[in-house]
């Protein structure tokens, strides 16, 4: 199954993707992750995505689509994935379109969470990260059992340094303006299945299982 998490920052993208990997033999592939990491090793590609995320602007379409092609149909191809966002604009939507053609290949789903405002900005800025494994937390609906404490590998919890609240603002702009559009895009396709996000993120997976089962 190759799905797509469509949805705004925050919404719990990164989340229901982990529960879907659990339930289906699949794995996530998550853009934000991928730049992290660039960022983490200290290359020239993670320099410049440092700069642009912390602003919480996008990272150029070139860029996403090289990584994408390259983890999607170079070397060891997965069968089964979930891309958690990507695609953020209709550009590397459509550079995805000629990926599959190119390929003959097609994508499955494309799952939108639609969550009100206050929440979102609730989940992102209660949001804690473990420096080591990179499980996510939420301080409230999602705590660790040891305080700033990975559960799974003892490392240190932290911030995103885009989860303050000046650059979520402008994550939130960035979404409506640039990553919204996808909506209608995938819709003409009939590929797009809405799943509310409210509720615990036991909740949530309930309704995202239903979708994917039925
Ligand atoms: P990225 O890492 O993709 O961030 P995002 O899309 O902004 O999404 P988030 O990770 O913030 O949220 P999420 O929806 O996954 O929520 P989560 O499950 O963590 O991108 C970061 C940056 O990288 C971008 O701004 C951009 O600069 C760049 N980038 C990445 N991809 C790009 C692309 N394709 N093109 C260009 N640039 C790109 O949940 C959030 C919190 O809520 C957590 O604390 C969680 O524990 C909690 N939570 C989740 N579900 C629930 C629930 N049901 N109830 C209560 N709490 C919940």
């Amino acid at each position: 199954m190759k799905l797509i998490l469509l949805g705004p920052p925050g919404v719990g993208k990164g989340t229901q993707a982990q529960k879907i990997c659990e339930q289906f033999d699949s794995v996530q592939i998550s853009t934000g992750d991928m730049l992290r990491s660039e960022i983490a090793a200290g290359t020239a590609l993670g320099k410049k995505a440092d700069r642009i995320i912390s602003e919480g602007s996008l990272v150029p379409d070139d860029i996403i689509l090289g990584m994408i092609k390259n983890r999607l149909f170079v070397g060891e191809k997965p069968t089964n994935y979930i891309l958690d966002g990507f695609p953020r604009t209709i550009e590397q939507a459509k550079g995805l379109e000629k990926l599959y053609s190119d390929h003959h290949d097609s994508l499955d789903k494309v799952l939108l969470f639609e969550a009100p405002e206050e929440m979102i900005i609730d989940r992102i800025s209660a949001r804690r990260s473990c420096s080591n494994c990179k499980k996510v937390y939420h301080l409230v609906a999602m705590p660790p059992k040891k305080k700033g404490v990975c559960d799974s590998c003892g490392g240190k919890l932290v911030q995103r340094e885009d989860d303050k609240p000046e650059t979520i603002k402008k994550r939130l702009k960035v979404y409506h303006e640039q990553t919204e559009p996808l909506v209608d895009f995938y819709k003409k396709r009939q590929l797009l299945e809405k799943i509310d996000a409210t509720g615990t993120p036991e909740d949530v997976a309930k309704k995202v299982m239903t979708v994917l089962k039925g």
